[in-house]
């Protein structure tokens, strides 16, 4: 998450593909990278745009999405760099219909909130004291994203005022496991926000969306259980683990006869079918459509037909 943003002029995919094309019908997009600056053009053979590119959005996880500034107007570029690819196709969200005429094809005109959305969850301290102030924004998701401004908290621990230091940082040590998920979901989406959000449009679509897919398994319950918020499986201060088998501990710590000594609950199901890799059937991944990309389903349950590849089964 740290990486969640650079300026483009910093971005390491771009320092190694210093000049990506593109085409689409007649327009022909081009990405170009000098130690100066990066430029996107887009070019029908009559008309010719270029702009300067000044944000790369996207660790490169599944790509990396690309703003372009013109007199302080974001435009989300047309073509985004997928990894899976290596190059460039359209950007995620984009219609897939040919622009028409030349400004469009330089991709999505942002209003000015709808940047700042981007800038909030990519980037840190765009927006201070109310005033959106993208070109001072801190590129990533830092330590003060989620922990929140840390000079008081820096200053009072160096004076050995440990009780008004530890006061002056947000710590989301404590808080209940709906709100330590609703905590992650301030970017990755809360259940409220998909489900008001985005209507009848669920299914494969809310993948994305961790939050809403967990919450909606049988291991949440009612209100949730600490041993299954997201940082139960992932710790938001390290790279995400792809070792499969290092999540068999979390699910076993609710599935197994030795998880209820006490038997102050009802002692939950065990699986007959297996006895490690639990996520690699019950939490399989799928592509999601534009994104050239696969993403874990978060909704865990019984899933007939699950590994890669296949396709999204119908929801209950
Ligand atoms: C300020 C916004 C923000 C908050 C809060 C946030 N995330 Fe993220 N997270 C992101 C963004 C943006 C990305 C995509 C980074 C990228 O690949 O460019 C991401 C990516 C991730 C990934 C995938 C990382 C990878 O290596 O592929 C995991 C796992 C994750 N977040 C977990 C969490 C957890 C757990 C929490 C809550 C403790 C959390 N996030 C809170 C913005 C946020
Ligand atoms: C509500 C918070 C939020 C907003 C607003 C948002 N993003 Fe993201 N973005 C995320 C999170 C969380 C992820 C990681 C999970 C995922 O990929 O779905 C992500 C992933 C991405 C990725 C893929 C990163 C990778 O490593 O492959 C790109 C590219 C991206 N966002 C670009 C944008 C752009 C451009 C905008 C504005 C037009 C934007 N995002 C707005 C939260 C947000
Ligand atoms: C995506 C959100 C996120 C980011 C970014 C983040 N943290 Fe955290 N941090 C958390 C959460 C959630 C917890 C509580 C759960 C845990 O320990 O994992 C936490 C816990 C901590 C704790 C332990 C608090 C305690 O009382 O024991 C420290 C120290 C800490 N973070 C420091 C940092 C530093 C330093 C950075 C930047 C390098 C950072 N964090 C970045 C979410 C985040
Ligand atoms: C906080 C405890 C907890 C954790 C952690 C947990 N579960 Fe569950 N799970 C439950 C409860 C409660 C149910 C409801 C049925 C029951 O009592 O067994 C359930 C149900 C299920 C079901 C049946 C779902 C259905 O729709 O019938 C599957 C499959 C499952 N869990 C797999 C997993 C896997 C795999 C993991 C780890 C990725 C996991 N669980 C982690 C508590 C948990
Ligand atoms: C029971 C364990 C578990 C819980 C709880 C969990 N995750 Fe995950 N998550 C995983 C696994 C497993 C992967 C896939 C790891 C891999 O193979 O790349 C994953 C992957 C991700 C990714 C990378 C994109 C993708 O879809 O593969 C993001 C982002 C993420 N989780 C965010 C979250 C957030 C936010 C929450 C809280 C709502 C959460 N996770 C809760 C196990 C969990
Ligand atoms: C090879 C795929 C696979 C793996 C790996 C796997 N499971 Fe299952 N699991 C299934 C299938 C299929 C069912 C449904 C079986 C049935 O209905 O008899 C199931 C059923 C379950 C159930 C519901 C049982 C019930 O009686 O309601 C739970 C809980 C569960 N698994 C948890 C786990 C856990 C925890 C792990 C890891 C230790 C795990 N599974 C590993 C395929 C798998």
């Amino acid at each position: 998450m740290y990486h969640a943003a650079v300026r483009a002029v910093q971005s390491e995919i771009l320092k190694k593909h210093v000049a990506l094309t593109f085409q689409e019908a007649d327009f022909r997009y081009s990405l170009t990278h000098t130690p100066d600056g990066a430029t996107y053009s887009s070019s029908n053979g009559v008309e010719n745009r270029t702009v300067s590119a000044s944000w790369a959005f996207g660790a490169g996880e599944i790509g990396q999405t690309y703003l372009l500034e013109n007199m302080g107007i974001y435009t989300e570029a047309r073509a985004t760099y997928f990894t899976s690819l290596d190059s460039l196709d359209i950007t995620p969200g984009q219609t897939s219909k040919i622009p028409e005429g030349i400004e469009k094809s330089l991709g999505n005109r942002l209003d000015s909130g709808v940047a700042q959305l981007c800038f909030g969850c990519h980037t840190t301290a765009a927006t201070t004291s109310g005033a959106f102030e993208p070109e001072k924004a801190v590129p990533g998701v830092t330590c003060e994203a989620c922990h929140g401004p840390g000079a008081t908290h820096a200053t009072a621990m160096k004076a050995q005022q440990y009780d008004k230091g530890s006061a002056a940082i947000t710590n989301p040590m404590h808080l209940s496991p709906s709100d330590s998920v609703d905590f992650c979901g301030a970017c990755h989406r809360t259940w409220a926000d998909v489900a008001f959000g985005m209507g009848s449009n669920i299914g494969a679509a809310s993948l994305r969306f961790q939050p809403f897919r967990l919450e909606k398994s049988r291991c949440w319950g009612k209100n949730g259980d600490a041993r299954i918020t997201c940082i139960a499986c992932h710790d938001p201060h390290q790279p995400l683990v792809r070792d499969l088998t290092a999540y068999d501990s979390k699910c076993l710590a609710c599935h197994s006869a030795k998880a209820n000594p006490q038997k102050k609950t009802a002692v939950f199901a065990t699986c007959r079918e297996a006895t490690s890799k639990c996520v690699s059937c019950h939490m399989p991944k799928y592509e999601v459509e534009q994104t050239h990309a696969t993403f874990t389903d978060h909704y865990i349950r019984v899933v007939s037909r699950g590994s890669v590849g296949a396709s999204f089964p119908t929801e209950r």
